[in-house]
């Protein structure tokens, strides 16, 4: 089978696909249900189904285009990504996973491929947690691991719930219909840009995933005291911004300590109530991200912030209330699909490195569901989640044509 890649078109493909944003480029927002994304769901929708695909939705979103194979009993081979890009973010987290999915199916037919078991893409619904606070929600619902009652409990930043954004945006039906049925898949593969330096600063075109590491991200609450920026005597003082600012300090510790370098610990929400110059901070509402690619060194960081918290709480006379947002643990990758990607690269003479995803992505959880595992392609600097994020076409084009390999070799297993 002579796969061929149309480089030209996926890459027009993404720049179409980025203009549905609501900055000026280079940067790109692109929030779950708003107005752009469902003009993006749209305009992919049409390109599917130019392709022959058959698509269907399910109640959060999650859209799936489906190529029938030979076997309609079969478990089918999915691949895909998310289209939703968070605030002043790049072109192509998600977007050539999606894009790239698509063109690998699009390649398959050409090349004359007759599938035994179905082709999917799957377009994954909010993998970034913008708007309701919560990564992977999509394939969170699919697999299972997220209660129904999410529809009332997930709320964007100006109190709407997931029940009535999703619905306003055309998807209703029951989010217990939205679980994916043991068995629908045989396997799951993501085409994803690495968000990382390391394929970039060895030379080499594409990385299998082997495991991805768990993400635990947390609520804090500080209350302390507030009052006047002069009057109030320093030694009489509980600020809770201080607070916070010690319990950020002590999450980059918790996350130097370990010994590892697939340690991270990150505090990117810090809000000040009463947020006034002369006002001592009587309160703060901290967002903060903890990861390893190991759950049980991950748990050790988190032990670590508890018991500095508890300290902290002590000495600064303030109180400080901690809850999870989420406490995943980490996935391996199928070795069935390891060795089908490796292969796929040994074929097209294309060098490969094993390694671990630090981000987190849909194929966390639909490694509960099936057999799962990543391709990775280098990007610029390693830089993710800003404008400047950068993949070229041949690096998309060389890990959409792995995929395409991969996908067709699982599809005859
Ligand atoms: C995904 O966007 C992540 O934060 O890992
Ligand atoms: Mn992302
Ligand atoms: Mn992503």
């Amino acid at each position: 089978m002579n796969i061929t890649i149309d480089q030209d078109r996926l890459t027009r493909e993404l720049d179409e696909l980025a203009a549905f944003s609501d900055v000026p480029a280079p940067a790109v927002t692109r929030i779950v249900f708003s107005e752009r994304d469902l003009q993006a769901r749209a305009w992919l929708k049409a390109l599917c189904a130019e392709a022959g695909l058959d698509v269907r939705e399910d109640a959060v979103g999650n859209t799936f285009a489906r190529w029938h194979g030979s076997d309609r009993e079969a478990g089918a081979v999915g691949t895909g990504s998310h289209i939703d890009a968070l605030p002043y973010s790049g072109r192509f987290d998600g977007t050539v996973g999606v894009l790239g999915g698509l063109e690998a199916l699009r390649a398959l037919r050409r090349a004359g491929l007759q599938p035994r078991r179905s082709l999917e893409l799957l377009l994954f619904t909010s993998e970034e947690p913008t708007r309701f606070g919560l990564g992977c929600l999509g394939s969170r619902l699919l697999a299972g691991t997220l209660d129904t009652s999410a529809d009332e409990t997930l709320r964007d930043g100006e109190g709407r719930t997931l029940h009535e954004l999703r619905t306003g945006a055309g998807f209703s039906g029951s989010l217990e219909s939205v679980r994916m049925a043991e068995g629908y898949y045989d396997s799951f593969v993501e085409l994803h840009i690495e968000q990382g330096p390391l394929l970039e600063r060895r030379g080499v075109p594409l990385g299998a995933v082997t495991a991805i590491a768990a993400p635990a991200s947390l609520r804090i609450t500080i209350e302390g005291q507030g009052g006047h920026a002069g009057a109030v005597l320093m030694p009489d003082r509980h600020d809770a911004f201080l607070a916070a600012a010690e319990i950020a300090l002590a999450i980059e510790h918790a996350a130097l300590s370990t010994g590892s370098i697939d340690s991270v610990g990150t505090t990117g929400i810090c809000d000040i109530f009463p947020r006034a110059i002369n006002s001592i901070p009587s309160r703060v509402h901290l967002e903060a991200d903890i990861r390893d690619s190991d759950g049980a060194r991950r748990d050790t960081m988190l032990d670590s912030l508890e018991r500095a918290c508890t300290e902290i709480a002590e000495r600064r006379g303030v109180t400080i209330k901690r809850e999870f947002i989420n406490r995943d643990a980490p996935a391996a990758c199928s070795p069935k699909i390891l060795s089908a990607i490796a292969a796929s690269c040994e074929e097209h003479g294309l060098a490969f490195d094993s390694m671990v995803s630090r981000a987190y992505h849909d194929s966390l959880f639909m490694s509960r569901l099936c057999p799962t595992a990543m391709i990775f392609i280098p990007c610029r600097n390693g830089y993710s989640h800003r404008p400047d994020e950068y993949s070229s076409p041949e690096a998309i084009a060389k890990g959409t044509l792995v995929l395409a390999q991969t996908i067709a070799k699982l599809a005859e297993k």
